[in-house]
């Protein structure tokens, strides 16, 4: 804190040396935005102008860093705008956002840009999980700690961050293929052959590893995984690898999503090649994550269950934060709770009570 200060105070002598006593912005050199994304959002400074003296605020201000992984889905959407809402100024928090655009070579980039501006801390959802040691060992020797939000990262050496709060993807997995279990034994399809597809995310990320593991986990002898691919957790990926699973195999009686954005492509798909999909349909849809759209799909009659996965995690970062500027020790492996929903639910009644 001491050294931003200093960087503070400087960037401020600086500022009114430029501007003398006119209307300018007085952002801190430590708290610029990392990226050019960042820098649209970041506030005019016409606005700023109106802010209190750059010392007193910022240096009251905790600096959190956020390596975003992109906009790829409903899902990440939600996460962005929880730590967008929960880091902010009136809370205590200057947030510098980066999103990652779903490339690790751009958060490693993001992180580093963090370090050199000496945030207070550093937030990463990675990803994937491999590849972190290098940038997680120059955090560290900086002395910035690390918190880990949503995915895990596989790293030797697990003081090279502090803790991990996200879902547990095997047990999401798995949970899913129980449900798959009961449903067809309700239908009286226990015994018969099922040929399944998943469209699977953006390999090496941990809601893939997981959940692609933990359904795999819950396999019955009866069921056949015909072609498991990556539709990148992305509408348009999924719509394109489900097209093309429907020309390849022609009885497939189910499709494993492992998001919801996927399975929304996934129906779209369904839909063109003349088949039907949901509980009255040809085709049974299984999806991750339950965010608003699956309540409505699972509505219109054509999602059968989805799976939850909470993106709210901006609350608990900054909670996770209170306690280690308090200087209390925080559990490293954080799991949040999560449910499932299906069509058997009042599912209209349920979305009305959810936050996302
Ligand atoms: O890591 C969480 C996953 O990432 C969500 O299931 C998905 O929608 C997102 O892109």
């Amino acid at each position: 804190m001491k050294k931003k200060l200093l960087s503070i105070i400087l960037a401020t002598a600086m500022v009114a040396t430029m501007v003398g006593c006119g209307s300018a912005t007085s952002e801190p050199a430590a708290a610029e935005p990392a990226t050019k994304e960042a820098a649209e959002e970041a506030t005019p400074a016409e606005e700023v102008a109106e802010e209190p003296a750059a010392e007193e605020a910022s240096d009251d201000l905790i600096v959190v860093g956020y390596a975003q992984v992109g906009a790829e889905s409903d899902w990440r959407t939600a996460n962005t705008e929880s730590f967008k809402t929960t880091f902010t100024e009136e809370n205590g928090y200057q947030l510098i956002f980066d999103d990652a655009q779903q490339k690790q070579e751009n958060q490693i980039k993001a992180i580093r840009s963090f370090i050199q501006q000496e945030v207070d801390y550093i937030v990463v959802a990675p990803v994937v999980e491999t590849g972190w040691e290098t940038v997680l060992e120059e955090a560290k020797e900086a002395g910035i700690p690390v918190i880990l939000s949503d995915r895990m990262m596989d790293v030797s050496d697990d003081s090279l961050y502090e803790c991990w709060v996200g879902g547990n993807f095997v047990k999401e997995g798995e949970d899913a293929a129980a449900w798959l279990k009961t449903y067809l034994e309700d239908q009286g399809r226990g015994s018969e052959e099922i040929n399944i597809v998943t469209l699977q995310g953006t390999i090496g990320a941990s809601a893939q590893v997981g959940r692609t593991e933990g359904f795999a986990n819950g396999m019955q002898d009866n069921w056949v995984m015909l072609d498991q691919q990556t539709g990148e957790f992305t509408q348009s990926k999924g719509q394109e690898v489900m097209e093309s699973f429907l020309k390849q195999y022609p009885d497939i009686d189910v499709v494993v999503c492992e998001n919801d954005n996927m399975a929304f492509g996934a129906i779209d798909a369904i839909k063109a090649a003349g088949k039907t999909c949901g509980p009255e349909g040809d085709i049974i849809v299984i999806s991750f994550d339950a965010v608003a759209a699956a309540f409505d799909s699972m509505i219109a009659g054509d999602l059968n269950a989805t799976f939850e996965c909470n993106p709210l995690h901006g609350p608990r970062v900054a909670e996770i934060i209170q306690k280690l500027e308090a200087g209390e020790t925080v559990e490293k492996i954080q799991y949040v709770d999560e449910s499932y929903f299906d069509t058997s639910m009042d599912v209209a009644a349920i979305k009305e009570t959810r936050a996302y």
